[in-house]
């Protein structure tokens, strides 16, 4: 059974090796870690995701699965309670930038958009700025608060 909870300090290391592994980039999540949720299973971390926040913006980011869990439906677990942690958060807007779920996210909800339209508080984020490369996909959901 595998429960999605939200991160502890202590899952750091954890999430850092998942992220690792799926050459997605580490900086920036220290400061994401308040609204970040992992999945445990009988292994430990085995998947998760984080918003960093801006307001009432958020930025999704390090939604990743255990190689041997995917299509079992965690991965839209975790953007569904790591969502829910945003709305707690009073985040009405997410944005994600992605080159490998371009095509995922949409089931989610989440649609393209332009890099324009993205508040510039985000645009600064190391993840613009320095982590994803311009080619990569920006794509944008409203929260129902
Ligand atoms: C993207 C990711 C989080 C999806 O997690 P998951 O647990 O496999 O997703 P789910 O089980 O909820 O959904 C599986 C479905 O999505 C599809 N899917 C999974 N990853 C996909 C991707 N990158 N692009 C398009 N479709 C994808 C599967 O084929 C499956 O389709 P089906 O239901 O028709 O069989 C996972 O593949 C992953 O960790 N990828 C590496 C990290 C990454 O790219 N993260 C996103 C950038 S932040």
């Amino acid at each position: 059974m595998t429960s999605i909870e939200p991160a502890l300090d202590s899952d750091r290391p954890a999430m850092e090796g998942l992220l690792a592994g799926s050459g997605l980039p580490l900086d920036g999540l220290g400061a994401a870690m308040p609204t970040a949720v992992v999945a445990r299973g009988e292994t430990g971390v085995v998947g998760c995701a984080a918003i960093e926040t801006y307001g009432s913006a958020g930025l999704l980011r390090s939604v990743c699965v255990a190689h041997d869990l995917r299509g079992t439906g965690l991965g839209r677990r975790l953007v569904g309670a790591v969502e829910a942690l945003a709305a707690a958060h009073d985040i009405v807007e997410l944005y994600l930038l992605t080159d490998t779920a371009e095509r995922w996210f949409p089931r989610l909800g989440y649609r393209p958009t332009t890099r324009a339209s993205v508040p510039p508080e985000l645009t600064a984020s190391p993840e613009f700025t320095s982590a994803c490369p311009e080619s990569a996909a920006v794509l944008h959901k409203r929260l129902n608060v």
